[in-house]
């Protein structure tokens, strides 16, 4: 009989969790735990949550309801909250649900696994000073072509509904070295594609030999990893863009036409407000940097509507940025009061009017992905294989600007990054052949 033990987790909220049950999950391994996908199965079951709206904790909670009866047929079952709701309730969640075990904040990580032999008190949401990421092992075995990498973590920008500062604490970039160490390994082990992670990713500041590094600077240097082919970034601050990071967009191949730049709302009463400390003017200014830079570039953001005190000509100004911009994709969400945030102290609109507004911006971000995915056809594109199709002789994977194609490719193995021509467009995604 094997003493392996299963490990279940369960990944809500943003890439930056995706990122860290991967390492939670690594972490683990040296105890004896394999990850399973059956919950039912699990010897421990770990919750990485996301505290960002309201729905998000209804989740946890509605989740660990169902988790009771899993529990209750296999008492020595342990369960384990993880995430931004362990760093914002803490204990507060055994006292709710006392079948809890152990509660863990994302800067403690590395403690898992005493924490799980129960060597530690069950509660862990200290930030400590050491970056957690390089307390956990290394990372190892094969894996997918694709791969995320945290070089930054937290935030000081207090954006006015944002929980994320208080969650993940104050800004800290990793070392440089680090980076590459990290990067390489995961090349090692079949990466081609890596999108570097962080709350303010272009805030990124490390140092290398005594001398600062920016984000365009370690672009540069992970770029020259041999192997590494796609390099992406996520999320950015409007505020925080240097002119040598729009730049590589036009001079770093390896860099993919591709960004992610929330701007949140059109209206500058609103982004006052919300703390933003940007304007649509100088939202729209750095755009047209960026495709000065690389004219083909696809632009995505992040939208917040219903924000308190947002009037009709505040959402219509939204609007018209968007009609200005062009976005490929955009993800928009209804104001959600956060307690502790600023704006939760203000008086909320109501629901009609913010559903009624999210679903009017949500109708024009659809018409423009879809002119976007319709003005690829014809064109040549090259898609990072990451799995088979549905279809017999059909890879999956993504284009350059980060849509997803299906290939006609009976030869096609997982990892082939291929030169296709696109041919179908729906919303979502592409049909395309190779091209020989
Ligand atoms: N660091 C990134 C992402 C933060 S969270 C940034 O600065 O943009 C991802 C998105 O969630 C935000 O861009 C915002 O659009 C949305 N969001 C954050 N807090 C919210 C709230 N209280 N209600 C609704 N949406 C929110
Ligand atoms: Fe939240 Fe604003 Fe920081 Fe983004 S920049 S994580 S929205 S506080
Ligand atoms: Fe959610 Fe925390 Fe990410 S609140 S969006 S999981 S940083």
């Amino acid at each position: 009989m094997s003493d392996l033990k299963k490990l279940f987790i369960k990944t809500y909220g943003c890439q930056m969790n995706v990122y860290d049950s991967e390492r939670m999950a690594e972490a683990m391994a040296p105890e004896g735990y394999v990850t399973t996908e059956n919950a039912g199965e699990a010897d421990l079951v770990l919750l990485n949550t996301c505290h960002i709206r309201e729905k998000a904790g209804d989740k946890l909670y509605s989740d660990l309801g169902r988790l009771r009866a899993l529990k209750d047929a296999k008492p020595d079952m342990k369960i384990g909250v993880a995430g931004c709701i362990a760093q914002a309730e803490g204990a507060e969640i055994i006292r709710r649900v006392p079948m809890v075990d152990l509660v863990v904040g994302p800067q403690a990580y590395h403690r898992l696994p005493a924490l799980v032999r129960g060597a530690d008190s069950p509660v862990d949401t200290d930030f400590p000073v050491e970056s957690k990421f390089d307390l956990l092992p290394a990372r190892k075995g094969l894996r997918g072509p694709t791969a995320f990498l945290t070089v930054q973590e937290g935030c000081d920008k207090f954006c006015a509904f944002c929980v994320v500062p208080y969650t993940r604490g104050a800004e800290v970039s990793r070392p440089v070295e680090r980076v590459l160490a990290e990067a390489r390994g995961l090349v090692e082990r079949g990466v081609k594609d890596l999108t570097l992670l962080g709350q303010n990713v272009n805030a990124y500041h490390g140092t290398q030999n005594g001398a600062d590094v920016g984000l365009a600077q370690l672009i540069d240097a992970l770029a020259k990893i041999d192997g590494l082919e796609r390099l992406r970034y996520t999320t950015s601050h409007p505020n925080d863009m240097a002119d040598d990071l729009i730049e590589a967009h036009g001079t770093q191949p390896k860099l993919m036409p591709y960004l992610h730049l929330p701007v949140q709302s059109g209206s500058d009463r609103i982004l006052k407000a919300m703390n933003r400390k940007h304007t649509a003017e100088s939202y729209l200014r750095l755009i047209e940097r960026f495709r000065a830079a690389r004219p083909d570039i696809l632009l995505t953001s992040d939208f917040i509507v219903g924000f308190p005190g947002e009037t009709d000509a505040d959402f219509e100004a939204t609007l018209a940025l968007i009609r200005q911009v062009g976005f490929g994709m955009a993800y928009s969400f209804k104001y959600s009061a956060r307690p502790g945030t600023p704006a939760a102290e203000k008086p909320e609109l109501p629901t009609e009017v913010a559903d009624a507004r999210l679903q009017t911006l949500q109708a024009l971000v659809t018409q423009q992905q879809r002119a976007a995915q319709d003005a690829m056809v014809g064109r040549m594109c090259h898609v990072l294989y990451e799995k088979a199709g549905r279809m017999e002789g059909q890879m999956v994977g993504k284009s350059d600007h980060l849509m997803a194609v299906h290939v006609t490719d009976a030869k096609g193995q997982v990892g082939d990054l291929v030169r296709v021509q696109v041919t179908g467009a729906s919303t979502n995604s592409l049909a395309a052949v190779p091209v020989v």
